[in-house]
């Protein structure tokens, strides 16, 4: 969970509890910091996730300091790092583009995920795709719709070798969303898959709990204003060369009017206001969580 949702005390907390705990995309040095910290948490192995459009060199090179490198969001994957690399797929025919550039394995990430969804299909359907596009034996993990033991069960009975987890640990008490977002995802009973915060990160579908920016703009379609996507798109090629830091700098003044639709989500670190203006990223198991918990209670409890 990138943009500091998912830092240092979350991963390590996970990876100590036996899971494999992931620091989500910073900007390089504030990545490297975050590892740095993990690592004096933890002697466990820890991840880095990047989102590909917004990895620059800086990034790998930080990136190949962790144990697994996770990536997301790319239909052509290559191998920039030497660690061990798992890419996040939406689809057979990307799954097999993974395991033809030398991924050690792949995610398949169900339409039900929070945050930018890959997957077009229940991740059950997906992983059943998947695993029939890529050789026996490759591992391939399942991501979306994973909040209880019971979940992860049904992953590992249906061939996945494991189960991959956000809104559940969205809702940590080591996770540096802002308080009023946890509070939001406890009472959320829905979530909308839509593209309306894209600027920078165009034709991403995203899957977020409402609030007052998504009332404001999806009243007539919920991928967002069809003005404001192309705004996005227009836009893109420029808000994508600001660093992540100045995003989010930017992001924290906004005020839901067009231009700032923008993908960071309220942390600890933003100003309360932000809970109406920006993404609250969250899967469908929103409306099944309910409780604040450790993340290492988190790990034992999902364990089947
Ligand atoms: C708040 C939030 C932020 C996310 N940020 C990222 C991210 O930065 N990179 C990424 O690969 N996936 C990200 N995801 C997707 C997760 O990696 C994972 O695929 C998804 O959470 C699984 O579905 P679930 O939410 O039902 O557990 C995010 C998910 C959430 C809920």
């Amino acid at each position: 969970m990138g943009g500091g949702l998912a830092s240092h005390e979350l991963a390590a907390a996970v990876s100590e509890a036996g899971g494999l705990g992931t620091i989500g995309i910073l900007a390089p040095d504030s990545l490297r910091a975050e590892l740095d910290e993990a690592r004096r948490l933890t002697s466990r192995p820890l991840a880095i996730n990047l989102i590909v459009p917004f990895a620059r060199r800086g990034h790998w090179r930080v990136a190949a300091r962790a144990d697994v490198l996770v990536t997301h969001w790319e239909m052509r994957p290559r191998r920039r790092a030497p660690n061990v690399w798992v890419h996040t797929v939406g689809s057979a025919q990307e799954a097999r583009a993974a395991v033809a550039a030398g991924a050690d394995a792949v995610i398949a990430q169900g339409i039900e995920s929070g945050g930018h969804v890959r997957g077009t299909v229940p991740a059950l359907d997906l992983l059943e795709r998947v695993r029939a596009a890529v050789p026996p034996g490759y591992p391939v993990l399942l991501a979306g719709g994973i909040a209880e033991a019971a979940d992860v069960r049904a992953a590992l009975d249906a061939g996945a070798v494991a189960a991959v987890a956000g809104t559940r640990f969205l809702a940590s008490e080591e996770s540096r969303a802002h308080p009023a977002y946890k509070r939001r995802l406890l009472e959320a009973d829905e979530t909308v898959l839509t593209e309306l915060f894209g600027l920078a990160w165009p034709r991403a579908p995203h899957r977020v709990i409402p609030n007052r920016a998504t009332r404001r703009w999806l009243r007539e379609d919920p991928r967002g204003p069809a003005a404001i996507r192309a705004l996005h798109t227009a836009l893109s090629p420029a808000a994508r060369r600001t660093p992540l830091a100045v995003q989010r700098k930017l992001a924290a003044r906004a005020r839901a009017g067009p231009l700032d639709l923008a993908p960071p989500a309220p942390t600890d670190a933003m100003p309360a206001a932000t809970i109406e203006t920006h993404p609250l990223y969250a899967g469908q198991t929103a409306a099944r969580i309910h409780d604040v918990r450790p993340a290492a209670e988190l790990v034992r409890a999902l364990a089947p």
